[in-house]
């Protein structure tokens, strides 16, 4: 794992949205490159950045590390966040919600377009933040997501939040080439200090930490201030 501690959120932004930018910019190459996205302010601070330079894109795969069960146009929308802020340049793989589906099928339909979608190479770049609960993509603390093995998109009851969420999973998460976890705010020092310095945590986030072969993580020092001196 690399960690970088940047001065603010802004400038977490900014080196993200590069990292980012450099994982998309492989699609020139003829290559096709597929990322994943979460949703949040931190994540949502930059595909601000990001939206700046959406040239060679045409190769590029976009779809959810998480997704709200909610309707496309919700406010709440992972997948409107990111369109609203990346537009249509992005080609955003989004789950299908109806009335008529339920959170398990729709999970179902989106690994499935997922499992197409890297037949012949595993995610490039997934792109997540933390919460203050330790959680990641939707992998909340004391779900059911957390024991899934051998899927790599379910729905998760979040019952802390009274709400179903889609979610990659952590086998899916762990294929990737590269994960990218961005971690901005004072209240995220405490969380992220146990993620990387308690051996009992049992914090969902910590999980990535340990299986992802490539992560990089991208804090603030408002983040940093109670990691120790190492
Ligand atoms: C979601 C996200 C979630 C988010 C973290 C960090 O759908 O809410 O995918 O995992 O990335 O909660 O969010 P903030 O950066 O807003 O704290």
């Amino acid at each position: 794992m690399e960690l970088t501690v940047y001065s603010d959120a802004d400038e977490l932004a900014d080196q993200a949205a590069r990292a980012v930018a450099a994982v998309a910019a492989e699609a020139m190459t003829g290559r096709r490159i597929s990322i994943g996205l979460a949703g949040g302010s931190t994540p949502a601070l930059t595909y601000q950045r990001l939206a700046h330079d959406r040239s060679g894109w045409e190769g590029v795969e976009w779809w959810l590390s998480d997704e709200r069960w909610v309707a496309p146009d919700h406010p709440d929308s992972n997948g409107r966040m990111v369109e609203e802020i990346l537009g249509t340049s992005a080609r955003l793989h989004r789950p299908r919600y109806s009335e008529f589906l339920t959170a398990a099928d729709s999970a179902a339909h989106y690994e499935a377009s997922l499992r197409h979608l890297h037949a012949a190479a595993p995610p490039d770049l997934v792109l997540l933040g933390m919460g203050s609960d330790g959680h990641t993509a939707s992998l909340f603390p004391n779900t059911h997501a957390l024991d899934v093995t051998g899927r790599h998109y379910v729905s998760n009851w979040v019952e802390a939040l009274g709400v179903w969420r889609l979610t990659a999973t952590f086998d899916l998460i762990a294929a990737a080439r590269q994960v990218l976890v961005l971690v901005a705010g004072d209240s995220k020092a405490e969380p992220l200090a146990r993620a990387l310095e308690d051996p009992e945590c049992d914090y969902p986030i910590r999980t990535v930490f340990e299986r992802s072969a490539n992560l990089r993580l991208l804090i603030d020092r408002a983040a940093a201030v109670s990691l120790s001196d190492r």
